[in-house]
């Protein structure tokens, strides 16, 4: 099959495109290198084709769609926190490139298969559940009063009891915490819609915490696992906001490329959003404890206590849709997945620019 990856020089991207060439598919990269720091990555397969290029250029867009079978839509500008102050920037890639690629996509006679990435940061925050009032609940992203009058975690709205996080599901509404968030979801149910309306397959894969080799160890916006291993390689402390307590969802890139290759070639879940997490929640505490072990690395960690706004507790997959629909469940057992991320970023150059991107957060009143 010919497959166009936008976004292909990337983390997700160039993974996707290594199994794909494997498998003999001929593939087709469109990245605009703008999270790349405008170099090709040394790591980008030789037998798949890039393209230097915006997903926002009409006609470049329109003559790739044309080319091909399927479309992986991977280009996106990412980083929370960042996205709040960058608002034009995230809405132009994100929004406005898909928004480009779904006329391509319409305008060709035939229309290619398209799976979108879309991100669990656009259900905001999970699930709980109340033992007291034997309720499920998806509370709003909490405010810096919530937190100084009730403490980090999301209380029960009924009895203001603490609650428990619960496995999140795909029919969660989306309530989302940041413009990349709400960008997310602009992707999410654009190509969806889109999709439906004119007939071509879409399927939304929902991303929780991917991490691995490759990922971005020098933006400070995004990847906790790369960016603490950028503090560590660079002796320098890990800084954690809030007490540590706060979990996450790690999937490694291993999992989330033999769900995306599952998705290409499965056609009885067309218009499905299928979250691809691990289903297990890590404390941030304890991934970075696991990343100073493993490095064997005298601990340096920084509990700040502080809120950073818009941040989640707690977000994990519900991931039963994804073995139920699509056959697919996580292998990698979590620790395995760290060592074989350090083993790579051992001779990885790693620029720590994680102060500068805190000072960012503290002008902009974020922190
Ligand atoms: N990595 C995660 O944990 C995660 C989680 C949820 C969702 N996602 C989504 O998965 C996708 C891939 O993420 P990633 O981690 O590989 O990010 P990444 O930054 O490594 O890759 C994104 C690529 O898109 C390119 N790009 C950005 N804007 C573009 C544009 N206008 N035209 C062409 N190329 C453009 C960038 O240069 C970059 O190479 C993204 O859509 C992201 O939102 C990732």
């Amino acid at each position: 099959m010919n497959v166009l990856i936008t976004g292909g020089a990337g983390f997700v991207g160039s993974h996707v495109s290594d199994a794909l060439i494997e498998e003999g598919h001929n593939v087709i990269l469109l990245d605009n290198l703008s999270g790349t720091d405008s170099k090709k990555p040394t790591y980008l397969n030789a037998r798949a084709t890039l393209i230097v290029g915006d997903v926002r250029d009409k006609k470049l867009i329109a003559e790739l769609v044309s080319k091909v079978d399927v479309v992986f839509h991977f280009a996106a500008k990412v980083g929370i926190a960042q996205s709040n102050y960058q608002i034009k920037e995230f809405v132009g890639n994100n929004c406005v490139g898909t928004a480009e690629l779904l006329e391509a996509i319409v305008g060709v006679q035939k229309r290619p298969k398209l799976i979108v990435a879309a991100s669990n940061t656009s259900y905001g925050e999970g699930l709980y559940a109340c033992t007291k009032c034997n309720a499920e609940f998806h509370p709003a992203i909490r405010s810096q009063s919530d937190v100084n009058e009730h403490g980090m975690d999301p209380i029960c709205p009924k009895c203001s009891s603490k609650a428990k996080p619960i496995p999140t599901k795909e029919d969660t509404p989306l309530d989302t915490n940041s413009i990349y968030a709400l960008t997310k979801k602009f992707q999410e149910e654009t190509a969806l819609m889109i999709g439906r309306m004119y007939e071509f397959p879409v399927i939304a894969l929902k991303f929780f915490n991917i991490f691995g080799p490759r990922q971005s160890l020098s933006n400070p916006y995004t990847g906790v696992s790369a960016i603490f291993t950028s503090r560590i390689k660079n002796d320098n402390p890990v800084v954690i906001y809030e007490d540590g307590k706060q979990t996450r969802d790690f999937i490694y890139i291993k999992d989330v490329v033999r769900a995306c290759i599952m998705a290409m070639k499965e056609s009885a879940i067309n218009y499905e959003v299928i979250n691809i997490g691990s289903g297990k929640p890590t404390t941030i505490y304890d991934l970075a404890k696991i990343l100073y072990s493993i490095l064997g690395k005298e601990e340096r960690i920084e509990i700040s206590n502080i809120y950073r706004k818009g941040d989640i507790r707690h977000c994990i997959a519900d991931i039963s849709k994804a073995n139920l629909m699509l056959g697919w469940k996580p292998e990698t057992d979590f620790e395995l997945g760290i060592r074989e991320m350090l083993e790579w970023a051992q001779k990885e150059k790693a620029e720590d620019r994680f102060e500068q991107a805190q000072n960012e957060l503290r002008d902009k009143k974020l922190i």
